[in-house]
């Protein structure tokens, strides 16, 4: 019975660091989403998910939406988007 519980609290360790990173005083934080052109916004310790505006990409390095060409996508999805539709 003691095992399982230790699993239990180890399990629970695991989720709470891959959740919970917003900073508990509100600071402002972001974090890289899954998809390339969205990121997490800390807000009130919560994380928001964000979609970069236009055809940005979220760029981990300076925390910000940046042009596709400055952004490194790899190990994260490509957004499907339609850029046919874009021409000016
Ligand atoms: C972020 O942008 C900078 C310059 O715009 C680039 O050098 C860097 O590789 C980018 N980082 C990622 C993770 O895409
Ligand atoms: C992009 O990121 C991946 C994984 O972090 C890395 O292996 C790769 O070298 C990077 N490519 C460029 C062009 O920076």
């Amino acid at each position: 019975m003691k095992a399982v519980f230790g699993y239990v609290l180890i399990a629970m360790a695991v989720v709470v660091a891959y959740c919970c990173d917003c900073p508990k005083d509100g600071t402002e934080k972001y974090y890289k989403h899954e998809d390339c052109d969205k990121f997490y916004q800390c807000a009130n310790g919560e994380k928001v998910v964000m979609i970069c505006p236009g055809h940005l990409y979220f760029n981990e390095t300076v925390n910000l939406c940046d042009w596709p060409e400055n952004v490194n996508c790899t190990g994260r999805n490509m957004p499907v988007r339609n850029v046919l539709v874009e021409v000016k």
